[in-house]
C-alpha cells in the first residue's frame, strides 16, 4: 500500500522523455527517490535488461515510455511484450502501484483505420495492467500542446491544414506531469482518471493560433470528410468523456511562454 505522506522509491519507465523526464525531476523536488528508467539508462522493457535490477524497494512504477514507432504491428509488438514483462518483474519485486499514461479517446480511436492500430496497442496496455495482479492507475490524458506541431504537419496538404470538424482540449506537457506524479503519489484508483486542458476549441481553431504564433503562411480550413493521422474522430473523440482533472496552463500562455515558434517554425 502506498502512503502520500512518506518518501518513497518512484521507478519511471520512460523516464528520459518528454513527460518522464518532468515526472523525475516533479517526484524528486516532492521528496520521493524517483528512479528514471529507459534504454539510455541501462533499462529495456522489451528485453528485460535492468528491470529487476532497477525494481528492487520501488513501491511505484510510472509507465510513461512509448514505442519508438506508431506503426500498428510494431506499436502492438512494444506495448504488449513491455507490458508483460514490466507487470511480471513488478509482481516479483511486490510493487504496490502501477500507474501508465494512456489516450483520452482510446477505444474509438481503436476502431478506425490509420493511427487505430496505435491505440489498438494502447488498448491491449490497459488491458494487460488492468488484468495482472497489482494495484493500479490509468491516467488517460488529451493531446499535449507540444504535439500540436505534429498534428498541424500530418494535417498539411500543400498550404492547407486540413482537419476534422470536431471539439479537442489539449494540455500542456507541464500539466499532465504534474496530474501523472498526483495520482502517483496517491493511492491506487484501480480505473480510469482523465486529464485535460483547461479549455475545449474547435480543432481549426487551435491550429489556428498554433500557425499565427509563429507567423506561418499556412491556411487551417474545417473539413468534416478530414481524418486525424487518418482516424475517423467525432465531435467528442479527443475530449474527456466525464469529470477530468484540468490543467491550469491555457494554450496562449503556453505559446507566448515557450520555443513553439523557433521549433515548430517551417522553412
Ligand atoms: N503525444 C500526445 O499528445 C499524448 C497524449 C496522451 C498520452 N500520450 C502518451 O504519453 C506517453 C509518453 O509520451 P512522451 O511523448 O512523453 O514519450 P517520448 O518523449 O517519446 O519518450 C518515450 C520514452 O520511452 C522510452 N522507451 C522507448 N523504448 C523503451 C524500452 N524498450 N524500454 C523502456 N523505455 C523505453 C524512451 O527511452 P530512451 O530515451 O532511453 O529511448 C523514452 O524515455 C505515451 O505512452 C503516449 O501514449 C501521448
Amino acid at each position: 500500500m502506498t502512503d502520500e505522506r512518506s518518501a518513497m522509491k518512484i521507478v519511471v519507465i520512460g523516464g528520459s522523455g518528454l513527460i518522464g523526464s518532468k515526472v523525475v525531476k516533479k517526484l524528486g523536488e516532492q521528496g520521493h527517490q524517483a528512479v528514471a528508467a529507459s534504454p539510455s539508462s541501462g533499462v529495456n522493457t522489451l528485453t528485460g535488461e535492468g528491470l529487476a535490477e532497477v525494481l528492487e524497494g520501488a513501491s511505484v512504477v510510472v509507465d510513461v515510455s512509448n514505442s519508438p514507432s506508431f506503426e500498428a504491428a510494431a506499436a502492438m509488438g512494444f506495448f504488449k511484450t513491455s507490458n508483460h514483462n514490466l507487470l511480471t518483474r513488478e509482481a516479483a519485486a511486490g510493487v504496490g502501484h502501477h500507474v501508465a499514461l494512456s489516450v483520452v479517446g482510446t477505444e474509438f480511436l481503436a476502431d478506425s483505420g490509420g493511427v487505430g492500430g496505435y491505440f489498438r496497442a494502447k488498448l491491449a496496455q490497459e488491458k494487460l495492467i488492468k488484468e495482472s495482479s497489482i494495484p493500479y492507475s490509468i491516467v488517460r490524458a488529451t493531446q499535449f500542446f507540444e504535439f500540436v506541431n505534429s498534428i498541424t504537419d500530418d494535417a498539411t496538404e500543400g498550404n492547407t491544414v486540413r482537419v476534422p470538424t470536431v471539439l479537442i482540449q489539449p494540455m500542456a506537457a507541464e500539466d499532465v506531469a504534474s496530474a501523472v506524479c498526483r495520482v502517483a503519489t496517491g493511492r491506487p484508483v484501480n480505473g480510469t482518471v482523465e486529464v485535460a486542458g483547461p479549455e475545449q476549441f474547435r480543432f481549426v481553431e487551435l491550429i489556428r493560433r498554433g500557425l499565427s504564433a509563429h507567423g506561418d503562411q499556412r491556411e487551417a480550413i474545417d473539413d468534416p470528410q478530414a481524418k486525424y493521422f487518418g482516424a475517423e474522430v467525432n465531435e467528442r473523440t479527443l475530449v474527456p468523456i466525464g469529470n477530468a482533472l484540468l490543467g491550469p496552463t491555457r494554450f496562449d500562455d503556453w505559446l507566448r511562454g515557450s520555443q513553439y515558434g523557433t521549433l515548430a517554425a517551417k522553412s
